[in-house]
């Protein structure tokens, strides 16, 4: 075993939110409410897992706080882009998650956090418009705003590091084109606004190119290009994407694979969700749905493994809907209906009713996925992070692999990547030594 690698110690920490709705909001809310000993973070792997280390008899099992050098969260200090103008505490109160008792008990910390103009253009997301904008001729003077406003936040609030999340709408579907894929084409392209480069990309690319850590919790083309992946191994920003891991796609992920870990047959998975939030609206436009319905639908694919499993899977029809239905609110309702098949091919049904709350499975994520892009830049790591799949329905992985979407492969992974930091053995489930 190789011994711990080297990480920095952490100090302030800077979090530049991009886009200040429901998630953003209900992260940074729930954040000052925890550090006021107001409530748990539960949710949040980094703040109550424990990790076992060495062998079962060792009775070694630190909480992962503990045993990772992570920025506390009384030196995060936050920042934000919105195409609103409202402060944290207003966008919090719109947003509807959070009840307003606790609200008002967190109110000057978040009416402190007043966005920043944020780079907007609605041709990538139709249904939605704002006041609070960005003005510059070309989208290359609109990223070198994005780096004026992070490096004035860094130095006002005398920061040492920073992490950056989109937190912002789904934009339309996009591709990958020729225009991605080097950094000269990719500047032009910049310099002469072009069309491949969505509102998303912009920010990401300010960020990468600054060395920032960044990752996007939503499922549309940003930082996952090949000119940003490469940008990011030259610049040292550890990337993580994207969209999270949360609600009917998270069920979705620990009941397949108990499934075909019994080489049960799946002939229809049927999901559908309402949902009333601005999220639910925004993706009420088809384009925006497509984004995300791409995201979700991928799963099951490479879970069930059809190409492995051709009997059992490959005939499964998956459909994936979602519908914007206001009186919800951020409380979205999902429904699964999964048809299976068992021993000499008999059906049977399983139906999942899941009344979950969109952002308040969302933050936690954000917050670990904070606090562990940050250790990963303080230990030198670069580049895609795909140990920090555990938190994406469409985890980022390097060309020519395949992702991996089994939550409990993921937290294994996870998992084993401290391990690896720190210097510990990495765990096998073996255990054939207690047989000795
Ligand atoms: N809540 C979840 O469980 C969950 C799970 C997976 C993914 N997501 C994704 O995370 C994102 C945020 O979700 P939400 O529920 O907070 O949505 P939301 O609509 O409440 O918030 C998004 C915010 O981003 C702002 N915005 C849009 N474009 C922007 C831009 N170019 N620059 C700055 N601000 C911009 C909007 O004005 C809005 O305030 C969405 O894309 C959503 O699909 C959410």
């Amino acid at each position: 075993m190789k011994g711990p690698k080297e990480i920095e110690p952490s100090k302030r920490l800077g979090v530049l939110l991009v886009g200040l709705g429901a998630v953003s909001t209900t992260f940074i809310a729930g954040v000052h409410a925890i550090r006021k000993g107001l409530a748990a973070p539960t949710g949040s792997l980094t703040q109550m897992g424990a990790i076992r280390l060495g062998k079962r008899t060792d009775g070694r099992s630190p909480l992962i706080k503990d045993f990772v050098p992570l920025a506390a969260l009384d030196d995060l200090v936050f920042g934000a882009w919105d195409i609103f103008s409202d402060n944290c505490y207003e966008a919090a109160s719109t947003a509807g998650v959070i009840e307003p008792t606790l609200l008002g008990q967190v109110r000057p910390e978040l009416e402190a956090i007043k966005p920043w103009p944020a780079v907007f253009d609605q041709r990538y997301v139709k249904r939605l418009n704002g006041p609070n904008l960005k003005t510059g001729g070309s989208k290359r003077e609109l990223a070198e705003q994005i780096i004026t406003d992070i490096r004035s936040f860094k130095a006002t609030n005398n920061l040492d590091r920073l992490v950056m999340v989109w937190c912002g709408s789904t934009e339309i579907f996009m591709k990958e084109t020729k225009l991605h894929e080097s950094l000269e084409a990719f500047e032009r392209g910049l310099a002469e606004s072009d069309d491949a480069i969505p509102s998303s990309m912009i920010y990401a690319y300010a960020a990468i190119k600054e060395g920032i850590p960044y990752a996007n919790a939503a499922p549309n083309l940003s930082a996952d290009i090949q000119v940003l992946e490469e940008l990011a191994l030259e610049t040292g920003a550890p990337l993580a994407g994207k969209d999270l891991k949360t609600g009917q796609t998270l069920i979705k992920t620990i009941v397949a694979p108990g499934l075909k870990a019994r080489l049960l047959g799946v002939a229809g998975w049927y999901s559908t969700n309402i949902l009333g939030n601005r999220d639910g609206e925004v993706l009420d436009d088809p384009e925006s749905f497509k984004t995300k319905e791409e995201s979700k639908k991928s799963v099951l694919d490479y879970i069930l493994q059809p190409d492995l499993y051709p009997t059992l899977y490959s005939d499964l029809h998956h459909v994936v809907r979602i519908n914007y239905y206001p009186p919800r609110g951020d409380n979205k309702e999902g429904w699964d209906n999964i048809d299976l098949v068992g021993w000499l091919d008999y059906p049977m049904q399983l139906k999942i009713n899941f009344l979950c709350r969109d952002s308040i499975l969302a933050a936690p994520i954000v917050l670990d996925l904070v606090l562990l892009l940050d250790l990963a830049a303080r230990a030198g790591m670069k580049g895609i992070q795909e140990w920090l799949s555990f938190y994406f329905k469409s985890p980022i992985h390097a060309r020519g692999l395949y992702p991996e979407h089994d939550l409990f492969i993921q937290l294994m992974k996870l998992k084993n990547t401290l391990r690896y930091l720190r210097g510990e053995e990495l765990i096998t489930h073996l255990g054939l030594e207690y047989y000795d």
